[in-house]
């Protein structure tokens, strides 16, 4: 199979050296798919690295692909050239996946001169088109991102989850967050008095308030596009088993893998830029050795108002602008007439 691939670029050459001389056995990163490794990082496209998958082996595809928008490792494509490209890579995603497997593709918007383009409704399509059965579509909420002008801010992208069959693992119970009422009860029927909800906590819903990965959050690197790896671990947790595998076509820096390997599981993802390869084998690193610092899945988000952030204190004077529209709330102290 490896005969089949294209020949290396100078740069994927020595990003092999790089790789080769920083990794021990133990805890090998290698550059070539092969069933027997642990973790996996191919420095190239995706659809080689594909190539030499065997079929029905991953048990979780997850990625964050380009979302043609002109950011520093893609080209803006025609929709329908990047549709076809994408199609090309869920097609060989498909192939791979085990028949218990999940994909999750995690997306944004394409925008077009100021109209947007949801990517999970037109990629839906393909995924649909092989049979493969929606789960949910959950919707990642977060609160920091650019300031638009021309129409509401963006502030959620979507996680589009699809199962191959209707056999699939999903482990909800290690997914789990706490009640929000864990002391309420029955209050009547053959259970009254006993506390009502699972003692293991709820189910997490399909809309997930994780931060985004800014100019503040912890695990910031030079990627201007990483996923934080709690969202991920989230779906490492539940939709894999320990020992299984999982993939992301589009690695960047390695934010998959790091949660694969954190919980047991086998990790493999391919990036063709080269700085991101070498920043997801650093990070990979540091995750192997204990030292990379990330959010923990169980922070509350922050609260500014409640952590008593100075800055959370409007320096302008009362009753204009921003606050005009909180002041007409009793709760603020002040009515005024509606
Ligand atoms: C949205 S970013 C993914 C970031 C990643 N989720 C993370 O947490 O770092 C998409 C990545 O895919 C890479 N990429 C684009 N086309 C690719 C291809 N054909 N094969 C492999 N990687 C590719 C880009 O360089 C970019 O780093």
């Amino acid at each position: 199979m490896k005969q089949n691939l294209s020949p290396l670029t100078y740069e994927q050459t020595r990003m092999k050296q790089y790789m080769s001389s920083m990794f021990t056995e133990d805890h090998k990163i290698s550059d070539t798919f092969s069933l027997s490794e642990r973790i996996v990082v191919y420095p190239g496209d995706c659809l080689e690295m594909l190539k030499a998958i065997p079929a029905e082996s991953m048990q979780l595809i997850v990625t964050s692909p380009p979302y043609n928008i002109g950011k520093e490792y893609e080209k803006r494509l025609h929709p329908d050239l990047y549709l076809q490209q994408q199609a090309q890579v869920i097609t060989e995603c498909v192939r791979t996946l085990s028949p218990m497997g999940s994909i999750c593709w995690q997306v944004g918007n394409y925008v077009d001169d100021g109209a947007i383009v949801p990517l999970d409704t037109v990629l839906y399509p393909i995924f649909a088109g092989f049979g493969l059965r929606m789960r949910n579509r959950i919707i990642w909420h977060f609160e920091h991102g650019l300031h638009c002008s021309r129409r509401f801010s963006g502030r959620y992208e979507t996680i589009i989850w699809f199962t191959k069959s209707d056999e699939y693992v999903f482990n909800l119970d290690a997914v789990r967050v706490p009640q929000k009422y864990p002391g309420k009860k029955y209050f009547k029927g053959p259970k009254a008095g006993h506390y009502s909800c699972n003692p293991l906590g709820k189910n997490p819903g399909d809309l997930w308030v994780i931060p985004n990965v800014k100019s503040n959050h912890v695990e910031k690197t030079e990627h201007p596009c990483q996923f934080p790896v709690e969202l991920i671990e989230r779906l490492v947790l539940s939709l894999t088993n320990e020992g299984d595998w999982v993939l992301d076509p589009f690695l960047g820096t390695g934010t998959t893998v790091i949660a694969a390997i954190r919980h047991g599981r086998r990790g493999a993802g391919a990036e063709t830029v080269t700085k991101y390869v070498k920043l997801a084998c650093e990070r990979i690193q540091q995750e192997i050795e204990g030292t990379l610092r990330t959010r923990p899945m169980d922070r509350p988000v922050y609260d500014p108002v409640a952590a008593g952030n100075s800055l959370t204190t409007a320096p302008w004077k009362k009753n204009t602008g921003q606050s005009a529209l909180f002041e007409r709330s009793p709760k603020y102290g002040k009515t005024t007439k509606q």
